[in-house]
């Protein structure tokens, strides 16, 4: 049976989770319809894993005498700046989520709740792997803006070069 406050904050996390993919849906039609296809299928990808878990804590809250409550959602944002922006976006929400299923490790221990303790540990895994992942992808972005700087240098030498003969 779960104590008062480790449902409250479970049942807070199914929120957390379910607003998770609808601002995932968000990116991910943001990025189709700006002819970003691979992108918009991470997004896809992810927002459907979000649902899961999301799904997740609902099941585990009704299975151990709680009571899940389906949330009414904010509407994510609209329109990003680019695909950089977006990454970025995505690097801090999943770091709020980290600190807040963090959060959850804490009321467990308080409330010497070691059986949501254990269970919530493999959602402290999955956010070490989600933060990797994401700083992985902005990585990989800053990469192709050097790359990119690289390529207008070589260019402008060029174009000196050219201009000198
Ligand atoms: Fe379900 Fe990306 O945290």
């Amino acid at each position: 049976m779960l104590s008062q406050n480790v449902e409250n904050i479970l049942v807070a996390q199914i929120e957390k989770e379910a607003y998770s993919s609808s601002l995932y849906l968000s990116m991910a039609s943001w990025a189709e319809v700006n002819g970003f296809e691979g992108t918009a299928q991470w997004f896809y990808a992810q927002a459907e894993e979000e649902h899961q878990h999301m799904l997740k804590f609902l099941a585990f809250v009704n299975e151990r005498g709680g009571k899940a409550i389906i949330p009414a959602l904010n509407q994510p944002p609209v329109d990003y700046k680019d695909i950089r922006d977006i990454f970025t976006q995505v690097f801090e929400h999943e770091k709020y989520i980290s600190q807040s299923i963090n959060n959850i490790v804490g009321v467990c221990m308080e409330e010497k709740d070691f059986s949501t303790n254990n269970w919530i540990q493999w959602f402290v895994n999955e956010q070490i792997e989600e933060e990797k992942s994401v700083r992985g992808i902005i990585d990989k972005l800053n990469l192709i803006g050097a790359h990119s700087l690289y390529l207008f240098d070589k260019d402008i030498m060029s174009m000196r070069a050219t201009a000198a003969k």
